[in-house]
């Protein structure tokens, strides 16, 4: 009989030892890490992004659909599908097709623990793609073979590139006449950035796409048109010779022969620790409406990208692999849920592990709570949580103890850094079209304003209330959101305002003269930090030289965090 002998990866030699010498010779040793370790080596946390219609709605759910995550394809959004839950949560999304929120999913593949962050395509919501993306370990990035790379996934891009993040780009609709992938190749490369490496090449594309030959496996996938490869193996060939190639695949496999042994003198090998600092990224093809690279993607993500690692604080940097509990919110959604009416904060865990009931402090407030009530997401399926560990996303209802921005700890004052507001670009008045409801419009931009939605601006001369927004569509779903889960209808202006800047002083009282001096001008936002509004950049530029001492900041940081160019 062959006994096996579990050890936590801590265990001494002489532990062991002790521990051969009592079950006898025949053992196998098995060492595992401490519980938490071995939980955190399994997390891969990461966020889907594209150009709006390149495809990343098809394979979030495709990705789902992969790991069993859910059974129904149409359970990510509506579209067609009469059946859905969206991950979309929000009415005006469905009648706009759009996706405003991000939303969160976490699931099983192999030994892996994934979790998914879906991020809305749409420019206008790009503060909270933003968000998003900080709370990720890495990212996939399809990119539509018949657009190449297009204006939305450069903006992205650029994030990911300022934060390092590790990016698998996926190149989708193969089943359509796509434009060459040496071109889109070069594309990338240009205009992203980042050393593209080649994991699959295309064999064929639109009616004549037959698959993938895998470079690294030296194997072809076969594709076939509208069979879903869910359930059943994809045909795959191993090390085919060229004649077996040519007889089976034509002159698409002499084509794809001939690419692949240009870009393997014209590429670099794929180095890890390149891709990990964000500067190689391997390229899959496929066809995510015909699951048809969705696999591929997966193993690249767990096999290649970094589980959750260090994070920075003011005061400083936190393991992931500490004992103590920390977290940070990155996101804030009210009434994603009318059943519920209450406001969720997503929390990325950072270190340690959660357990359901553990007094967490908020250091902004520091105030203490118990969380009893913590979710996590599917679709829109909330369940309760009772652990957590770093990398996961937890969703803690509260009704405003918790803002955007805010750090959660065991009881040390740790304060995250890198969630960044962007300075708006467009701002309008508002004004309640029904004066009795005065008060509860002022309660929904406070919470519209603290959930990110959209920035809120309260002059401290009195006068109407300043909305600013990077889009304009951010505007459109606020009075959508204020007419249907507040119940107030309002009136939005342009106003006269065109540029904001948030501002900051090391001289407290040069800071107050400052205030006193332009009172006209400055608007408290939704955290009561201070900001300057200009109608023209000019105006900003003779402030400035007038007062040196002032910095007009475009980009803030919540909670008291140092401003930053994290992003
Ligand atoms: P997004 O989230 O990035 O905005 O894109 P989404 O997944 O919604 O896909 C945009 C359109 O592209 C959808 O078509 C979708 O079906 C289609 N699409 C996604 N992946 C593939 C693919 O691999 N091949 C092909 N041929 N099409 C793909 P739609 O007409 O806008 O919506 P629907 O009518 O199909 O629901």
């Amino acid at each position: 009989m062959i006994r096996v002998c579990v050890f936590p990866e801590s265990t001494s030699a002489p532990s062991r030892r002790r521990c051969y010498r009592v079950v006898g010779a025949q053992i196998v040793f098995v060492t595992i890490a401490p519980m938490s370790i071995s939980e955190l080596r399994r997390r891969r946390t990461f966020a889907v992004i594209s150009h709006p219609d390149a495809g990343k709605t098809t394979l979030t759910e495709k990705l789902l659909l992969f790991s069993g995550a859910i059974q129904i394809a149409g359970t990510v959004k509506g579209r067609k599908s009469n059946r859905y839950a969206t991950s979309d949560w929000m009415e005006i999304e469905k009648q706009r097709g759009i996706s405003v929120a991000s939303s969160v999913m976490q699931f099983e593949y192999g030994d892996a623990v994934i979790n998914l962050l879906d991020t809305p395509g749409h420019e206008d919501f790009s503060e909270d793609t933003y968000r998003v993306l900080t709370a990720v370990d890495a990212a996939v990035m399809v990119i539509d073979g018949a657009n190449g790379v297009e204006a939305q996934t450069l903006k992205l891009l650029e994030v990911c590139r300022s934060r390092k993040t590790p990016i698998v780009t996926f190149i989708n609709k193969l089943d359509r006449e796509v434009r060459e992938p040496l071109d889109l190749l070069d594309e990338i490369e240009r205009h992203l950035g980042v050393a593209a490496v080649p994991f699959t090449w295309p064999i064929g594309m639109g009616k004549d796409f037959q698959g993938v030959y895998d470079i690294q496996r030296d194997q072809v996938r076969v594709f076939r048109a509208g069979q879903d490869t869910l359930g059943g193996a994809v045909e795959t060939l191993q090390a085919i010779g060229h004649d077996d190639g040519e007889r089976r695949f034509g002159y698409a496999w002499t084509k794809a022969k001939d690419e692949v042994e240009l870009i393997t003198g014209a590429t670099p090998t794929f180095d890890r620790d390149e891709f990990l600092a964000g500067q190689q990224s391997p390229v899959l093809f496929g066809s995510a409406i015909n699951n048809f690279g969705v696999k591929e993607i997966l193993d690249a993500l767990v096999d290649l990208a970094p589980p959750p690692s260090m994070r920075m604080t003011v005061q400083r940097p936190v393991q992931p692999d500490e004992p103590k509990f920390t977290g940070v919110v990155f996101k804030v959604q009210a009434n994603m849920d009318l059943a519920h009416r209450d406001r969720v904060a997503f929390i990325r865990v950072c270190s340690g592990r959660f357990e359901r009931g553990m007094a967490l402090k908020v250091t902004r407030s520091n105030k203490t709570f118990r969380a009893n009530n913590v979710v996590t997401f599917l679709s829109q399926r909330r369940e309760t949580v009772s652990e957590a560990y770093a990398g996961d996303i937890i969703g803690i209802p509260n009704h405003g103890t918790l803002s955007l921005g805010d750090t959660l700890t065991e009881g040390e004052d740790l304060q995250f850094v890198g969630l960044p507001f962007f300075a708006p670009e467009i701002f309008q008045t508002v004004e309640v079209v029904d004066p009795m409801r005065a008060k509860q419009l002022g309660e929904a931009l406070k919470q519209l304003g603290e959930e990110g939605a959209i920035q809120v601006f309260k002059p401290v001369v009195g006068g109407l209330m300043i909305l600013g927004a990077v889009g304009q569509l951010q505007f459109e779903v606020v009075a959508h959101r204020l007419s249907t889960e507040y119940k107030v209808d309002v009136r939005m202006m342009s106003a006269r305002y065109k540029m904001s800047r948030w501002i900051t002083c090391d001289d407290a009282g040069e800071l107050r003269r400052f205030l006193d001096a332009y009172s006209a001008r400055i608007a408290m936002d939704a955290s009561n930090a201070p900001t300057y509004l200009a109608s023209h950049i000019s105006e900003i530029e003779v402030a400035q030289k007038a007062w040196p001492k002032i910095v007009f900041n475009e980009l803030r940081e919540r909670s008291g965090a140092p401003f930053t160019k994290a992003i």
